[in-house]
C-alpha cells in the first residue's frame, strides 16, 4: 500500500504531534507499505513566511529522529518537486471557485485574521495536486483535514469525467480513537494554545513547561484525584497498565505531592525520548539529513514526472 503524508514545517514538535500523528506514521513503516511523507513548505507559505527554511530542516531531522527510516520510507521537502506545481495549475483549470469557498479551513484562517490571499484559498487545491501526483493508497489525516480530502477527490472525479483521465481516488485514513493529549492547562495540546509540552528541547526546558501543568490544590498530606489531574492524563500515555497502577498509587499516597508527579512526569518523558534526542542532535547537524532529503527527492520525482505526463498526454496538454 502506498502511504502519502504532508506535514507542515510550522516550528517545534509537541507531545500531542507524537501521539496523535508520528506514532501512527511509524506504525504503518512496515514491509507492506511503502510511505512517501514530504515537508510541505509551499503550504508554509501560505501562512507563515518566517524561518521556513529552518523549520522544514528541523521537521525533517525531527522524523529521523524519531524513527523515519530513509531505507523504508521515501522523505522529500515539497518544493524539491516542481511538477507539483504544473499539477496544481492544471487542477486550477477545473476548480469550481465555489468548492474553494465552502473549505472551513480558509473561512477559519481569515477569521483568526490571516490575510485573505490567493495561496490561502487555493491551499486545497495544491494539497490535492500533492496527493494525485503520488496516486497514494491512503492518506492518514485528522479530521480537520477531511474536508481537503473530499475536496481532492471532487477534483480527481471531475478531471477522470472530461478528460477520460484514470487518477486514482485517495483515501482519508482517519484514526478514530486517536489520543487527544492534554496541553500543560487541560486543553487540547496545541501550539496556538501555548500549552505544549515540547520534544528535543533542553532538560531545563522540559522541567520548566512539566512544571507549568496546573494541578488543583489538594495539599501534598492528602489523596489526590488522578482521573481529573493534567499531570496523569499525559503521563498515562507513557505506561502500560500495571505502570499505571503504580502511578496511581502515587496519587493516593501521603507525602507525595504535585512537584513530585511533576518530577516523575519530567522524567518519563526524558526517558522515553532519549535516543529520539541524541539521535536529533545528530539529524539537526548532519549533512546526512540533506541527502536523505535529496535522494527521497530524486526517488519521488520519478514517480511525479511519469504521472504528470500521463496525465497531460490524456489531456493533450
Ligand atoms: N494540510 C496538511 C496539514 O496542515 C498538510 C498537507 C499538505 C498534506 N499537503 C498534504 C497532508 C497532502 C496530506 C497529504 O496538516
Amino acid at each position: 500500500m502506498r502511504v502519502l503524508t504532508g506535514l507542515q514545517p510550522s516550528g517545534r514538535l509537541h507531545l500531542g504531534n507524537y501521539f496523535s500523528s508520528i506514532k501512527e506514521i511509524l506504525n504503518l513503516q512496515n514491509d507492506e507499505n511503502e510511505i512517501f511523507i514530504f515537508i510541505a513548505n509551499y503550504h508554509a507559505l501560505s501562512s507563515d513566511t518566517k524561518d521556513i527554511k529552518q523549520k522544514s530542516l528541523e521537521l525533517a531531522a525531527s522524523y529521523l529522529a524519531l524513527g523515519i527510516d530513509p531505507k523504508k520510507s521515501t522523505m522529500w521537502i515539497q518544493s524539491s518537486i516542481k511538477e507539483v506545481l504544473e499539477l496544481y495549475w492544471i487542477l486550477s483549470s477545473i476548480t469550481p471557485l465555489g468548492l474553494l469557498e465552502r473549505a472551513h479551513s480558509y473561512k477559519d484562517k481569515i477569521a483568526k485574521g490571516f490575510e485573505p490571499t490567493h495561496a490561502l484559498f487555493s491551499y486545497p487545491v495544491l494539497m490535492a495536486a500533492d496527493i494525485l501526483l503520488f496516486a497514494p493508497d491512503v492518506v492518514p489525516v485528522g479530521k480537520d483535514q477531511i474536508q481537503h480530502l473530499e475536496i481532492t477527490r471532487d477534483l480527481a472525479i471531475k478531471l477522470n469525467n472530461k478528460f477520460k483521465c484514470n487518477l486514482k481516488l485517495p483515501n482519508a485514513k482517519i484514526n478514530e480513537n486517536v489520543a487527544i493529549i492534554p496541553g500543560t492547562d487541560g486543553a487540547k495540546m496545541s501550539k496556538s494554545y501555548k500549552n505544549t509540552i515540547d520534544l528535543f528541547v533542553d532538560e531545563k526546558t522540559l522541567k520548566k513547561q512539566c512544571n507549568s501543568i496546573v494541578t488543583d490544590s489538594t495539599p501534598i498530606d492528602e489523596e489526590k484525584d488522578y482521573l481529573n489531574c493534567n499531570i496523569f492524563n499525559i503521563a498515562k500515555h507513557f505506561l502500560n497498565e500495571d505502570e499505571q497502577l503504580e502511578l496511581k498509587k502515587m496519587y493516593k499516597t501521603k507525602g507525595i505531592g504535585y512537584g513530585h508527579l511533576k518530577a516523575y512526569l519530567k522524567d518519563l518523558i526524558s526517558e522515553y525520548f532519549k535516543s529520539a534526542n541524541e539521535k536529533y542532535k545528530y539529524y539537526i547537524s548532519s549533512n546526512e539529513t540533506k541527502e536523505i532529503l535529496e535522494a527521497g527527492a530524486n526517488k519521488a520525482r520519478i514517480v511525479a514526472k511519469k504521472n504528470l505526463e500521463e496525465i497531460k498526454n490524456i489531456i493533450n496538454f
